[in-house]
C-alpha cells in the first residue's frame, strides 16, 4: 500500500442543514444541526485511509475539545496523528457549513490551521520526505504551502496541490507541483484566467497536470487532446468534502499504480459515493463499497 502524507487544515464542521437558503438579512428555520470533523486536509487524509492507504497527517489544533475530537477521529480512521501539532494559544479551526438548496456554503475561521510553520514541516521533514505522495491545500498559509512543494520538488516527492480556497498561484508553486485539482471555480482564480478558450488553453500548458472537477459534469484534463470523464449518477444528499474525496481516492490510486486515467474514474466514483451522507467525511467509501458500486 502507497503512504500519503497531508500537510494541511483540520476543522471541526457546524453544519446546518435547511431547504431554504438564508438571503443576506433574512432569517429562516432550518432542520438540523452537527458538530463533525473536517477539514480540507484532514478529509483527504481521511479518505485515502478509508481506500487502504497508510495516510500520514501534518497540522495543527488547538488545545481544546475540537482538537481532541480532530485526533479521535484520525485514531478512528487509522490516519498516523505523529505530526500533528497541538497549539495551546490558538483554537482549533472551525467551518460554518450551510447545506440547503442541494449545494453547500462555507466559511472557515483557521484558528490553529494557521499556526503550522516553516519550522514545523522542516522538523517533520522525515515523514514529509517518506511519502509517495504529499497533499496539499490552501487552507493553511500560502508560505508553508509553497515552502512545502518546493522541499519535495527537490527530494523527487510527488505534490498533488488542491487549490482550495482558491488564490492565484506562483509559478514556482505551479512548477513544483506533479498534479493540480481545482474545481470550475477554482480554476478561474488560479491562473487568472477566465474564458472557456483561456482555460483550454492552460490545460493545454500542462497537460497531464490540471485537473479540473466540475461537479456533475465531471472531470477534464488535457493529454494530447482534452479528456472528459463523466460524472457518476448517484443521488446526492451533500457535497461537501467531494473535492476532498476526488483528491485521497486520486492519490491512493496513484501511489497505488494506476495510471492517470484509471485513478480518476477511481476518484470520480469515490467522490460521488462521498455525496450520499451528510459531512465530508461520513459517505468516504471503504475499498468494498468502491468495488460494489457498478
Ligand atoms: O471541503 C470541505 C471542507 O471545507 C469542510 O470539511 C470544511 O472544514 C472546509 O475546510
Amino acid at each position: 500500500m502507497g503512504k500519503i502524507v497531508v500537510v494541511g487544515s483540520i476543522n471541526a464542521d457546524m453544519v446546518f442543514t435547511s431547504s431554504i437558503r438564508p438571503k443576506a438579512g433574512e432569517t429562516v428555520l432550518g432542520e438540523s444541526f452537527s458538530i463533525i470533523p473536517g477539514g480540507k486536509g484532514a478529509n483527504q487524509a481521511v479518505a485515502a485511509s478509508k481506500l487502504g492507504a497508510e495516510s500520514f497527517m501534518v497540522g495543527c489544533v488547538g488545545k481544546d475539545s475540537n482538537g481532541e475530537f480532530s485526533i479521535d477521529n484520525f485514531n478512528k480512521y487509522n490516519v498516523n496523528t505523529d505530526c500533528v501539532e497541538v497549539i495551546s494559544d490558538v483554537p482549533t479551526g472551525v467551518a460554518n457549513i450551510v447545506v440547503a438548496e442541494e449545494d453547500n456554503s462555507i466559511i472557515v475561521i483557521p484558528g490553529s490551521n494557521y499556526k503550522i510553520t516553516k519550522a514545523m514541516i522542516d522538523k517533520h521533514k522525515e515523514v514529509i520526505l517518506s511519502a509517495d505522495i504529499v497533499l496539499l491545500q490552501l487552507e493553511i498559509p500560502i508560505e508553508i504551502v509553497e515552502y512545502t512543494a518546493e522541499l519535495c520538488k527537490k527530494n523527487n516527492v510527488k505534490v498533488l496541490l488542491n487549490p482550495a480556497p482558491a488564490k492565484r498561484l506562483s509559478e514556482s508553486l505551479i512548477e513544483n507541483s506533479t498534479y493540480i485539482t481545482p474545481n470550475e471555480h477554482e480554476i478561474k482564480i488560479i491562473l487568472g484566467k477566465k474564458s472557456e478558450d483561456e482555460i483550454e488553453a492552460l490545460l493545454k500548458q500542462y497537460p497531464n497536470k490540471i485537473i479540473v472537477t466540475m461537479g456533475s459534469e465531471g472531470v477534464k484534463y488535457f493529454d494530447e487532446e482534452i479528456k472528459t470523464f463523466p460524472a457518476f449518477k448517484i443521488d446526492v444528499v451533500d457535497t461537501t468534502g467531494a473535492g476532498d474525496t476526488f483528491c485521497g481516492s486520486l492519490a491512493t490510486a496513484l501511489v497505488n499504480g494506476k495510471m492517470l486515467p484509471d485513478a480518476i474514474s477511481f476518484a470520480n466514483k469515490a467522490a460521488a459515493l462521498s455525496t450520499t451522507k451528510l459531512g465530508a467525511q461520513s459517505g468516504m467509501p471503504t475499498i468494498e463499497e468502491l468495488n460494489n458500486l457498478k
